[in-house]
């Protein structure tokens, strides 16, 4: 008898040592041996009416020790599986504070929308509303209602993507002035933005571009009003110090027609390589609106003015961020577009 039960001890240390990985494992083994009913020991308890009478008291006394050892290793074996598994759970969620983050590029808008969305930003806070037209055109509102017949020589001004003999892809937002008045009466005070294309490509010119139309009519609209609202614009883009001035210049749907410059922002006017050394750069277009394009969007040339002006969104931008090739605004060079961040 003694021998089936240092045989089962031994059963019960091979057994942990070849089966106990984890808690349930080991509480397995436990059951093997010490459940009440059918483990191993308690069923050795059943061989004691087989036993000589006066065996039977030692016999027990050894059985219970044989229980309490086991007992007390299979509590152990429990606690150990226990912090082992804490261990493993502690490693596997353990975060090292000190390794350096991934770096997580911020994105930022493309240089023409920051340039669009700022130019948006300072005429609105001078009452202007958005005119989004359309990038296919016909002949009549991108040349003839803006006094541009087509025998018209200011047509060379601006080559043409024909996409019929009607139908062409604007080549200015100059287009949206006469939709707008003549869907809606004076007072008129709208910007209109906008992609423009014209068969045209080198260092600063490329065939598909951004511009933003200017209009405004109303009662006694003058030169001065355009010169007051351009002179706002060059300061908030360029800063409080830079101002214009008009020089004449000739656009069919504009009399009298100006050409704008800003006093140069890089040198202060004492003149400079970006200015050529004049202090002065051109920057727009604009004049007030011909009577005749009034007359033929149904507006009473007599009692109503308007003024135009026509902004290119890739200039303003070149020239604020001092980008000299168009061409780098539209290749997606992020080396290039993370540079210029101005939100
Ligand atoms: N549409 C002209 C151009 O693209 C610019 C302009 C707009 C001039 C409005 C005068 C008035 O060159």
């Amino acid at each position: 008898m003694n021998e089936k039960l240092s045989q089962i001890r031994q059963s019960i240390l091979v057994g942990i040592e070849k089966k106990a990985t984890s808690r349930a494992t080991a509480f397995e083994l436990r059951k093997q041996f010490l459940d009440s009913k059918n483990g191993e020991i308690g069923q050795l308890m059943k061989e004691m009416k087989n036993l000589a009478a006066e065996d039977r008291a030692e016999f027990g006394k050894q059985v219970n020790e044989l229980k309490k050892w086991a007992t007390e290793v299979f509590e152990d074996l429990d606690k150990k599986m226990k912090e082992k598994e804490l261990e493993f759970k502690y490693q596997r969620e353990k975060i090292d504070v000190t390794i350096d983050a991934d770096a997580q590029e911020k994105g930022n808008l493309h240089p023409i929308t920051q340039m669009r969305n700022q130019l948006i930003d300072v005429f609105a806070g001078m009452g202007f509303t958005i005119y989004e037209g359309t990038e296919i055109e016909n002949d009549y509102y991108n040349f003839t209602a803006l006094n541009t017949p087509a025998d018209h020589p200011a047509r060379d001004m601006q080559d043409t993507f024909y996409l019929s003999p009607e139908f062409l892809l604007r080549t200015q937002t100059s287009s949206g002035q006469i939709h707008v008045m003549e869907n809606s009466k004076p007072p008129i005070k709208i910007l209109s933005p906008g992609k423009v294309f014209r068969s045209d490509d080198d260092a600063t010119h490329s065939p598909m571009f951004t511009q933003m139309e200017g209009l405004v009519v109303d009662k006694k609209i003058t030169l001065c009003d355009l010169k007051g609202m351009l002179d706002n614009f060059v300061k908030k883009i360029y800063g409080e110090d830079t101002t214009t001035r008009l020089r004449p210049s000739y656009f069919p749907f504009t009399e009298p027609s100006v050409e704008v410059d800003v006093s140069c922002f890089e040198c202060g006017g004492k003149g400079c390589k970006l200015c050529k050394g004049t202090g002065w750069i051109e920057i727009l277009g604009a004049g007030i609106v011909n009577k005749k394009v009034l007359e033929n969007c149904g507006i009473d040339s007599e009692e109503y003015s308007g003024l135009a002006f026509g902004i290119g969104i890739e200039r303003t931008a070149m020239l604020k961020y001092g980008i000299n090739n168009i061409k780098l605004l539209f290749e997606s060079d992020l080396n290039v577009l993370k540079q210029i961040d101005d939100n």
